[in-house]
């Protein structure tokens, strides 16, 4: 896996993104620490007059951008917007995503598909040649959960995604929850050869609630390099 990024490129690119915003924008709101600098500047934008209307990716999101005066919706009042910014964990060249390290991945893809662009935050230590250094999460029901888990390790295999499937915990130990009380099965399928043909057989196993390949959904990555942040369009 790539060294860990220092908190000032993550604000960079978050800082960069804002350049997508305009006013009067519907605003899908990522999750997790590149996100959380997007959400901090953005804020900063609307105190001195931006007027967007965000929907938060998770709760963590909802309660910081809440606290930062974001006038805030759901997708139930806004069912389509114009733009969401949100980070991954890795982005390959064709702009094909793994995301869920933050246990988002359920409302990020539904907020992201609700969106008219995607822009992705990420720093250059998520870029990748392939998929699959970071390991995939898997959301899924705890009903059933060994059979789920022995479903999502089949499907790899029969995408030439060979690797374990771990159960993700908090930090207390316990099974992590995610916003919509699922389990997260963390998946270490290191390559994924075929991200589309995986992305397939996991959607069809029945336990499976959502998986964090993001394919063609994102519009654009804002990431960083030598001569400073770039945008990489698909
Ligand atoms: C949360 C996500 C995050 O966007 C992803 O984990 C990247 O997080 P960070 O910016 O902290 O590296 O998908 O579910």
């Amino acid at each position: 896996m790539a060294d860990q990024p220092d908190e000032s490129s993550k604000r960079r690119v978050a800082a960069r993104a804002l350049a997508f915003v305009e006013d009067g924008m519907r605003l899908g709101l990522g999750t997790g620490s590149t996100a959380q600098h997007f959400v901090e500047l953005l804020a900063e934008r609307v105190r001195g007059g931006l007027d967007v209307v965000g929907v938060p990716t998770s709760e963590r999101t909802r309660l910081q951008a809440e606290s930062l005066g974001i006038r805030l919706a759901t997708l139930d009042d806004l069912p389509e917007l114009d733009l969401t910014v949100d980070g991954a964990d890795e982005f390959d060249p064709e702009l094909r995503l793994i995301k869920g390290g933050g246990g988002a991945l359920l409302r990020e893809k539904i907020v992201a598909s609700a969106s008219a662009r995607m822009i992705v935050i990420a720093d250059s230590s998520k870029r990748v040649a392939r998929l699959g250094g970071f390991p995939l999460p898997v959301e899924v029901n705890a009903f059933g959960l060994a059979s789920t888990r022995r479903k999502v390790e089949r499907a790899g295999e029969a995408a030439g995604a060979r690797g374990s499937v771990s159960l993700r915990h908090g930090p207390d130990g316990s099974p992590y929850l995610t916003d919509g009380g699922h389990l997260i099965l963390d998946c270490r399928f290191d390559p994924i050869p075929d991200p589309e043909a995986l992305a397939e057989r996991l959607v069809a196993i029945p336990g499976v609630v959502e998986h964090g390949l993001f394919i063609g959904l994102a519009s654009a990555v804002v990431t960083d390099g030598d001569a400073g942040t770039l945008v990489v369009e698909r």
